[in-house]
């Protein structure tokens, strides 16, 4: 499994399109869009596109035409990849090759929602791609059934990715500056339960730098599987504080990492400078 070789590629058999059911039960426990709806999609102006590792299909993502602020756009409603193929880019080469087959089907923007906290998605939409937040939608699709919500609130970013802006061809080329998170105001303070569950100790909503960090979980699943209160606490004070910077005309930018501290520490770059 380490070494098979990933394609992605357009889908195009009824037999794949259910397979994605599948991917879609591993992952969140239920098939929310049936292969039914992805064979139409993919077939009238959508993206239905998997990810190989050697024949295996282990992932998928799917988008539909929408109009966002009077553009036509790719809203990108699903993308998954099955727990053991994580990490090793199939993601990013769905996207990679998403953005392309959007451009040449003249379509310069694609959107999605994604959950501020699970930091691999930010890793993978805000910085890897230049994916960007001014949106922010609290309980977005209700309470439903998922292994990854375990029953918190839907809150979700809404990401907007305009495919030809220099600032996503910088960082898919991997040409973004480097967050120097020591110099940088954060609106939360961060503690340590048991010494490896991050506690938001106090958060502070009267920064007006033009650049500021806020810190999220850096492994939200772990979290979650051993104290889902925490978790509801840091979901609801996450959504103060983005409501709030994000009200007062800051974006989100950026998303830096320290996969080499332990524990590990995850934050969000917000700007209000940028454009
Ligand atoms: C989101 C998802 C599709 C990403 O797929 P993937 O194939 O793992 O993505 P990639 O390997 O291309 O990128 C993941 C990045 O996150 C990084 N990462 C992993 N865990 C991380 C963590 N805890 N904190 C920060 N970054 C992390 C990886 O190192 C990688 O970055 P790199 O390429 O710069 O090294 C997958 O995690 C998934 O299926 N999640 C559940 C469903 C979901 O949330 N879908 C999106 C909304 S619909």
């Amino acid at each position: 499994m380490p070494n098979s070789r990933i394609l992605v590629r357009p889908l195009r058999a009824l037999s794949e399109f259910q397979h994605c059911e599948r991917i879609q039960q591993a992952v969140w426990g239920s098939a929310g869009v049936s292969g039914e709806l992805l064979l139409v999609t993919a077939k009238n102006g959508g993206a239905v596109l998997g990810a190989f590792a050697d024949t295996h299909l282990a992932g998928f993502l799917y988008a539909f035409l929408a109009r966002r602020n009077g553009r036509l756009i790719h809203w990108s409603h699903l993308m998954a990849v099955e727990p053991e193929f994580r990490d090793r880019g199939l993601g990013l080469r769905m996207k990679i090759a998403h953005r392309r087959l959007a451009l040449a089907r003249g379509i310069h923007s694609v959107a999605w929602t994604y959950d501020p906290l699970q930091s691999r998605n930010a890793a993978l939409n805000i910085h890897r791609l230049g994916a960007e937040v001014r949106e922010y939608i609290p309980d977005c699709y209700g309470s439903f059934h998922s292994k990854i919500e375990c029953g918190l609130p839907s809150d979700r970013f809404v990401a907007e990715w305009p495919l030809t802006r220099r600032r996503v061809e910088q960082a898919l080329a991997g040409k973004r500056r480097a967050i120097a998170v020591s110099s940088l105001p954060c609106a939360n303070e961060v503690g340590w339960k048991a010494l490896t569950l991050p506690v938001n100790r106090r958060f502070r909503l009267d920064l007006s730098e033009p650049r500021l960090l806020v810190e999220i979980p850096a492994d939200p699943d772990r979290m979650r599987d051993r104290d889902i209160e925490l978790a509801r606490r840091w979901r609801l004070a996450m959504r103060r504080v983005f409501q709030h910077y994000l009200g007062k005309g800051y974006r989100v930018t950026d998303f830096v990492s320290s996969g080499d501290e332990n524990p590990r520490r995850a934050f969000y770059l917000l700007d209000r400078t940028s454009r």
